[in-house]
């Protein structure tokens, strides 16, 4: 998990490739029969920390949020109640069945490939997510936020340094980094 997230992000020149996505979405269609048994009272804590922390003091705009790699929708909800539309995406199926039908809607891509128009989303949250830095810059408005939480810190197998994050995405960002428990999370606007 750890090269996959490096490849998705560039840091690694092999890339993300058609061949990793399929191992990817197998690897997760896998586990999804089971994902639930990862919700904990203070893994939320460290997504709520980071929402109400990180995310909630920011003049951002609260129309569009896009949870990308949303699994089957855990933390679907507390982004859904801080906008007027949250998209839950991910790749594999048997995650997104599993994911409730609201208050987000659910919608099976492509990180690398949103199927989104340019400029089209307040906040792109990441738990625990592959993070496609260009996607990322591309679907984002100006004054727009990134949230990146990893929910077990440098534990987490989907895991990058803020440092890394920041010397991946395009232009120019500002934002602070913290932690709740063993969590660590990031949020970031694009200036
Ligand atoms: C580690 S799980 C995290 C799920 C959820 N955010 C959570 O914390 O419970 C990563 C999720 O990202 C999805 N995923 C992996 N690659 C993806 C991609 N390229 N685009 C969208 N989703 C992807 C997987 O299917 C999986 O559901």
């Amino acid at each position: 998990m750890r090269i996959a997230t490096r490849r998705a992000a560039g840091l690694d020149a092999r890339g993300w490739t058609g061949q990793l996505r399929t191992e990817v979405t197998d690897f997760f269609d896998n586990l999804a029969h089971e994902w639930h048994t990862r919700a904990t009272p203070q893994r939320f804590a460290v997504v709520t920390d980071a929402l109400t922390r990180g995310l909630d003091p920011l003049p951002v705009s609260r129309a569009v949020a896009v949870e990308v790699g949303s699994g089957i929708g855990t933390y679907s909800a507390l982004i859904a109640q801080r906008f007027q539309t949250a998209l839950a995406v991910d790749l594999s199926m048997p995650m997104l069945v599993r994911a409730p039908a609201a208050p987000a809607h659910r919608l099976r891509a492509d990180g690398a490939r949103l199927p989104l128009r340019d400029a089209s989303a307040s906040a792109v949250v990441l738990i625990n997510a592959f993070m496609f830095p260009a996607e990322v810059d591309r679907v984002l408005s100006r004054g727009g936020a990134l949230v990146w939480v990893n929910i077990s810190g440098e534990c987490t197998p989907i895991y990058l340094r803020p440092d890394d994050l920041l010397a991946r995405l395009p232009g120019t960002w500002k934002g602070v980094a913290s932690g709740a428990g063993v969590g660590t999370w990031c949020v970031l606007r694009k200036v």
